[in-house]
């Protein structure tokens, strides 16, 4: 591979199709995405079944199993899309955050095809492409943006200012809201992942029934969620009879809680006209359905991803491809994969 930094002409507008890969981690995924937002195909094959019994990702497995899937992912994305490959303008793949085997995969599938079909190569932030999902959804958002990221592995709220200027304002002290979630359900042994086993469970439960505690409700931007996790687990230890329904009604509800008055506290300091969620804890019906309510209240427009947007998938890769090309052009051949990138300004 050449490490060349040479940059190839590229007009990016709303014609220029980008062929998006995702493979940070469980989640082998590919689109093709016209001018940023048009999305012409989605591909995503989950290796949820291959990791459940063990109760979590496995990155060896992952790597293995994306290994397998990256050829006909991007073959069903390049024949669902109507195109030819040789459409494709521009190749992104995620590089970071993410697991390293498993990001190094689809790093080299995207560069090995942008070198085949001789268009540029550009590498994506995961965080960064989960800002852009909301914007998919509903391409005419207002700025300044307020977006709630909240997956399994990262819980932050970030200001955009526009596309590519962003600050994160406030992040979790120690666990994810989507790890919360994944480790009270392991706990209760209600399987891999848990958001939407307790999403479902609640629903027949009392979110009322335990006063589980907010940490830090009001306290500045950051959000705290293991001593609620232990909470959930000592509460269980010290009542055998309690009902599971009851217990994760009851934790669903002070996570969101938190979170929602975190994300007004937030939205209100920027003077935000929009509010968006984003990442896979966004697909939560009570955190959808609150978030919904208190904008209503506020008088923010609120921007829900589709379920499909808020999980990891390419759309979101090739829509931040098509932004970061034009930002700041392609990258380089020898840009390799970042496990733990940060979300910056600047981007990758
Ligand atoms: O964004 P994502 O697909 O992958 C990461 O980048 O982490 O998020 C996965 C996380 C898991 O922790 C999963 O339990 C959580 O999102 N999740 C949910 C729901 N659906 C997925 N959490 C709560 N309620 C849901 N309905
Ligand atoms: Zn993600």
């Amino acid at each position: 591979m050449n490490g060349s930094n040479v940059k190839r002409e590229l007009k990016i507008d709303s014609a220029t199709v980008v062929l998006g890969i995702e493979t940070s981690c469980d989640e082998t995924a590919a689109a093709l995405v016209m001018g940023g937002n048009d999305v012409l195909s989605s591909v995503v094959a989950s290796q949820l079944e291959v990791h459940a019994r063990f109760g979590g990702v496995v990155p060896e497995i992952a790597s293995r199993a994306h290994l397998e899937a990256i050829t006909p992912v991007i073959d069903q994305a390049v024949a669902k899309s109507g195109l030819s490959f040789d459409r494709v303008d521009a190749v992104a793949a995620t590089v970071g955050p993410g697991l390293v085997g498993a990001l190094l995969v689809g790093v080299a599938a995207a560069k090995s095809l942008a070198l085949t079909l001789d268009v540029p190569f550009v590498g994506v932030n995961h965080l960064e492409a989960h800002l852009y999902a909301a914007m998919l959804d509903d391409p005419n958002v207002e700025f300044p943006m307020l977006v709630l990221l909240v997956s399994g592995g990262h819980t932050m709220l970030v200001e955009v200012r526009k596309p590519g200027v962003y600050q994160i304002v406030g992040q979790t002290r120690d666990d994810a809201a989507g790890e919360a979630f994944d480790k009270v359900a392991r706990f209760l042994d209600l399987g891999y992942p848990g958001g939407p086993a307790i999403d479902a469970l609640a629903k027949t439960g009392d979110a009322e029934a335990i006063d589980f505690p907010r940490a830090m409700l009001h306290d500045g931007l950051d959000v705290s969620f293991s001593g609620l996790k232990t909470a959930v687990i000592n509460y269980v230890r010290k009542n055998d009879g309690a009902k599971t329904s009851d217990i994760v009604a009851s934790f669903q509800r002070a996570v969101v809680d938190v979170l929602v008055a975190k994300t007004m506290r937030a939205a209100e300091n920027l003077g935000a006209s929009t509010v968006a969620l984003g990442g896979g804890v966004a697909a939560n019906s009570l955190l959808r359905s609150e978030t919904a309510r208190a904008c209503e209240q506020k008088d923010f427009r609120l921007v829900l991803p589709s379920l499909a947007m808020c999980t990891d998938n390419a759309a979101m890769i090739a829509s931040a491809g098509w932004h970061r090309l034009q930002l700041s052009g392609e990258s380089t051949l020898d840009a390799g994969a970042y496990p733990n990138l940060g979300l910056t300004v600047a981007g990758v």
